[in-house]
């Protein structure tokens, strides 16, 4: 366990700002084409847009969701705007996120990650030791039951009060988005919903602090989430994700409204591989504080995951095992995170 246990700490305890520690440094990596301190100033290609009015809308479905799926196809990532997520309710999220950052850190460290657990506040290593450039605060929010005692129930009132009003907004979301996105595919819609109904979600609040050396550091290493989908708000409007799109790592400007949607591992096996989950990471900058919010989609904990059953046929033999949520999150954590390499095990050889 780290001997750092919050970087936004470390940065208000550091009076030169200046060196960063080893354990942050990642010599291997790409360097980072957004950040200030990055080598490569690459052109930001625009993440595809979905209108969630018109998508939801009567008119012109078919085109609609022919995009929808290409895109899910393509990029496996949108923006998604029309979403019906008041902005009342986002600045509400926007002031409760930003105080909860500002109070004394021993405040904050009332809901410290303890070792071995997934969930709770603090800075985070990835699998191969380094430390991530930001502190990230992980708790399960659905079931109600497996919500833990000391996390969301013991937040400040007003953040609690936001959080359930924004999870249980965006699980209305995701409910209309996942059931748009099987249509896409011509899944029955009773499978995706049995699948994704009263199922598990959690969020995922990070904060990363301004970094004198960003082409060093990351503040999230690259990975595909293991959601069914994944809902990312950039809370304080400041960008730095990069997706890797034909193998290249380009930023993703967000528009400020926006939400970002990213398929994730569970959608890919679902779909049987038409759609594909997006490697990205999170880069971080030398000027702003970068703060986020990430709801995770997941299918209940006794269910299948595998090839949904109505997309397969002798023309379209399974791509994937079937196999447990729960076996499937053990494989999840029991590989190395190292890009998407964990869903080749899953794979079946139809050759
Ligand atoms: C972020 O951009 O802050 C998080 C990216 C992710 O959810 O992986
Ligand atoms: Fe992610």
């Amino acid at each position: 366990e780290s001997s750092i246990p919050s970087v936004q700490a470390l940065m208000i305890k550091n009076p030169d700002k200046l060196t960063v520690p080893q354990c942050f440094l990642r010599a291997d990596q790409e360097p980072p084409n957004f950040s200030n301190g990055g080598a490569h100033h690459f052109p930001s290609i625009p993440v595809p847009t979905i209108d969630l009015e018109c998508l939801l809308s009567e008119e012109d479905t078919n085109s609609q969701l022919d995009n929808l799926r290409a895109i899910c196809k393509e990029w496996g990532i949108f923006q998604l705007v029309n979403h019906g997520i008041g902005s009342s309710l986002l600045e509400k999220l926007k002031h409760d996120m930003v105080e909860f950052y500002k109070l004394p850190i021993e405040e904050k460290m009332r809901y410290q990650r303890k070792p071995g657990d997934a969930e709770g506040y603090g800075s985070v290593a990835g699998s191969d030791g380094i430390l991530d450039w930001g502190d990230r605060f992980y708790m399960v929010t659905n079931p109600l039951h497996q919500r833990k005692s000391h996390l969301f129930p013991e937040l400040p009132p007003s953040l609690r009060k936001t959080l359930e009003s924004y999870v249980q907004e965006l699980q209305k979301l995701s409910m209309e988005l996942l059931g748009a996105m099987g249509k896409a595919l011509k899944m029955d819609a009773k499978e995706m919903e049995e699948m994704f109904e009263d199922g598990r979600q959690s969020v995922r609040m990070a904060y990363y602090p301004p970094c004198p050396t960003p082409g060093q550091v990351m503040g999230l290493a690259p990975h595909s989430d293991a959601s069914g989908i994944t809902i990312l708000h950039q809370v304080n409007g400041v960008d730095g994700l990069e997706i890797k799109k034909d193998g290249v790592w380009i930023p993703a400007h967000i528009l400020p409204d926006a939400l970002l949607v990213n398929v994730g591992d569970i959608l890919e096996i679902m779909s049987n591989g038409v759609y594909r989950s997006v490697e990205h990471r999170a880069t971080v900058n030398s000027v702003k504080e970068r703060i986020s919010i990430a709801f995770f989609v997941s299918p209940k904990f006794d269910a299948q995951v595998g090839p949904a059953t109505s997309l397969i046929s002798p023309e379209n033999p399974p791509l994937f095992i079937r196999v447990g949520m729960e076996e499937f999150v053990k494989t999840f954590f029991s590989h190395k995170l190292n890009g998407k390499s964990y869903l080749e095990c899953m794979k079946i050889d139809n050759s």
